[in-house]
């Protein structure tokens, strides 16, 4: 559907793997579907354990690599038809070492300035200014190195620097996993507040059920390949036949 931003049909992905004498194909996403962010937009959160796929899921929804059998599509377009320049400001990643984004030779400014390919000083400063305000950043960072700030902050900047391409849908894959709680919570906060005040829809991976409840009310809960729930907590707390949810669950009823 043209209004609908994001369409995940029946995904399937493999990868080779060596064993002693031959490859095997190892089965990643065993036939993942859904929709999000139908007329507006939408923030979720995907849990699963270690393994289950999400960075599998993450990585082809952001066209980083290529799958075996189903079908991407935002606002009804398959994302092989699109154009580079266009599937770049379709979707930005998130990634849990902010220095993926970083460059830790750059003053941020540069870093920030990349963002914009050709584009004119002056119209790349404004959404520049623009973003750290609504990001509650200080022009001051602009001319520091990455390594010049806390883990907290620095993940807050390659936030903001993925913002700068005005993406539709942000991919953020466990961005605080080396963070403490009060970090944490920043992050979490700062993406909620992406949605209210920029409106793009927000994919958050954790293998944190506490985190997800706090960030969104939908969360889609993956195992072994698969999606076994999808729902607010209530729905997924209805789904503990499966063995990983009642673990997630009892875990949280401590
Ligand atoms: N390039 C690769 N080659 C072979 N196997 C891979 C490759 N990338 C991932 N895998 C395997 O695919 C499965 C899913 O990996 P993926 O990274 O998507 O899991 P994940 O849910 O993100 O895990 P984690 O929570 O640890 O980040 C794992 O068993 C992993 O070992
Ligand atoms: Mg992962």
């Amino acid at each position: 559907m043209a209004n609908t931003l994001l369409e995940v049909k029946n995904l399937i992905k493999t990868y080779d793997r060596e064993e002693f004498f031959s490859t095997k194909k190892f089965l990643a996403l065993d036939g993942i579907s859904f929709c999000a962010g139908e007329n507006t937009s939408e923030s979720f959160s995907v849990i699963g354990s270690s393994g289950c796929g999400k960075t599998t899921l993450a990585k082809i929804i952001a066209g980083l690599i290529e799958f075996d059998f189903g079908e991407v599509k935002f606002f009804g377009k398959n994302i092989k038809s699109y154009a580079p320049r266009e599937f770049a400001s379709m979707t930005q990643m998130v990634f849990q070492n902010p220095y993926a984004s970083l460059n830790p030779k750059l003053k941020i400014k540069s870093s920030f300035l990349e963002a914009f390919y050709g584009a004119q000083k002056d119209e790349a400063y404004k959404i520049i200014e623009d973003t750290l305000k609504k990001t509650g950043l200080d022009a001051g960072i602009l001319d520091k190195y990455p390594h010049q700030f806390s883990g907290g902050q620095r993940q807050r900047i390659a936030i903001a620097r993925s913002l700068l391409k005005k993406p539709k849908l942000i991919i953020a894959d466990e961005p605080f996993a080396s963070l403490d709680v009060y970090s944490q919570n920043m992050i979490t906060d700062i993406f909620s507040d992406i949605r209210k005040n920029f409106g793009i829809s927000i994919m958050l991976i954790t293998h944190d059920i506490s985190i997800a409840k706090r960030f969104a009310q939908r969360m889609i809960v993956m195992d072994g390949g698969k999606i076994v729930a999808d729902g607010n907590y209530d729905d997924i707390a209805g789904a503990k036949e499966n063995k990983y949810i009642y673990d997630l669950i009892s875990a949280m009823e401590l």
